[in-house]
């Protein structure tokens, strides 16, 4: 079982997609703490109600980025985790941070990468006129929203969406991305290579 650490910020979608695969019989990975730099937010509810341990580590309590990752650096190797998850972590990693966990922390973000990246994503896709978006899970790197594609899923994108229309139906493929994509690393298929990954064939 992959021990899997889930940094969040917010209401948590994206983590109960994630708790749901992993109650799932034979799923090849387990959540083993749910962390939050936000006080009283529904991700850590849903994990309670899971059963599974939380922290804050609230940004605001640390004079500086260095010690605020610090502290997250103790919550998550007291966990045993060995894959670092964001999902809604609403926060800017450190060079240094990405690069302890380089190929062992995942994100997802909500277009297909590497078009619309950073905030206003939806906005950003309608301005541009595409006729799809969709999510990407990616390994995390230095650079915003630029590292290895481990899986993306496009949804249309139709002629009356505004962004929470389009949002919605991202979040409803993130919800299944995510999980898929969670699976592939925990079955230890996927491959970085450069800036790629190349996904193994599953073993009959
Ligand atoms: C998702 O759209 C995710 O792609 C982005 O932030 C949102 C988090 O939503 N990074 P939730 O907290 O998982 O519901």
């Amino acid at each position: 079982m992959l021990k899997v650490a889930v940094l969040v910020s917010g209401r948590g979608s994206n983590l109960q997609a994630l708790i749901d695969v992993c109650a799932k019989d034979d799923f090849p990975a387990e959540i083993v703490t749910v962390i939050s730099n936000v006080p009283d937010v529904f991700a850590l509810e849903r994990a309670a109600k899971a059963g599974i341990a939380t922290s804050v580590v609230n940004h605001k309590n640390y004079p500086d980025r260095q010690s605020f990752e610090t502290e997250l650096q103790v919550a998550i190797g007291d966990s045993g985790a060995e894959l670092v998850c964001l999902a809604g972590f609403m926060r800017i990693l450190t060079d240094g941070f990405v690069n302890q966990w380089r190929d062992r922390l995942v994100n997802i973000h909500p277009s297909l990468l590497p078009s619309f990246k950073g905030v206003h994503v939806h906005e950003q896709a309608l301005e541009a006129g595409v006729k799809v978006s969709g999510c990407t899970v990616h390994f995390v790197v230095p650079d915003l929203d630029s590292g290895p594609i481990i899986a993306q899923e496009t949804v249309p994108v139709l002629q009356d969406d505004d962004a929470d229309a389009l949002a919605a139906r991202i979040l409803e493929a993130e919800h299944r991305c995510y999980p898929e994509a969670l699976r592939l690393i925990a079955e230890g298929r996927v491959v970085v290579t450069g800036n790629k990954t190349v996904i193994q064939t599953a073993l009959a």
